[in-house]
């Protein structure tokens, strides 16, 4: 595969994995998913991952998926790539992996001291593509095998940094996010 289809199909099968961080934002808000318990006197994830975010999230992303799915001979055939399509196991893997990655960065960092909100760079923009994948790895293992060559994989790492960073400039741009990453 060439770079451009490379880089179409990065995008394309990473984004059922990269919405679901956006929707989280515009739907946060409610009970934290940790009810507000601490450990060692600080937020076991604090106020910034909720159920309903977290929800949100995860549907958004199946929704995405399945429209994907929908619409892959019309983009295929615009982009002249082979795009995937996507299994129901990876549907549901890509979006909750995504979500879990996020929420298991927010651990982390209310370990090491950071507050809501604090920035942990790397971690920030690669927390949900690392556990989407292996959730993506485990749940749908055969789609995975077929899908995610070596060069596609080294794509995604390097395109989702770029892509994060941007959608969160937007976002804080807009006020939908109270910091830009
Ligand atoms: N959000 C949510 N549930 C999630 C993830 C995000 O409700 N599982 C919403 C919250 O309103 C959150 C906002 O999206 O404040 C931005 O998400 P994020 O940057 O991931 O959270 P932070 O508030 O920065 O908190 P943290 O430091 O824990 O990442
Ligand atoms: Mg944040």
């Amino acid at each position: 595969m060439g770079l451009a289809a490379t880089v179409a199909t990065a995008v394309w099968v990473m984004l059922p994995a990269y919405v679901p961080n956006n929707a989280a934002v515009l739907a946060g808000g409610g009970r934290p998913i940790d009810g507000g318990a601490t450990l060692g006197g600080k937020r076991v994830l604090g106020d910034g991952k909720t159920w309903r975010g977290t929800a949100v999230g995860v549907l958004a992303g199946v929704a995405l998926a399945a429209v994907l799915n929908a619409v892959e001979p019309t983009a295929s055939d615009a982009l002249g790539v082979a795009l995937p399509t996507f299994p129901p196991a990876a549907m549901v893997a890509l979006p909750a992996g995504a979500m879990l990655g996020d929420i298991l960065a927010s651990f982390l960092k209310r370990r090491t001291g950071r507050e809501r909100g604090a920035a942990f760079p790397l971690l920030d923009q690669l927390d949900f593509v690392v556990v989407a994948l292996a959730l993506a790895a485990v749940a749908a293992s055969g789609w995975f095998a077929d899908t995610f060559t070596l060069d596609l994989v080294v794509a995604i790492l390097v395109l989702t940094p770029l892509l994060h960073v941007v959608t969160n400039g937007i976002a804080y741009l807009l006020g939908l996010k109270n910091e830009p990453y």
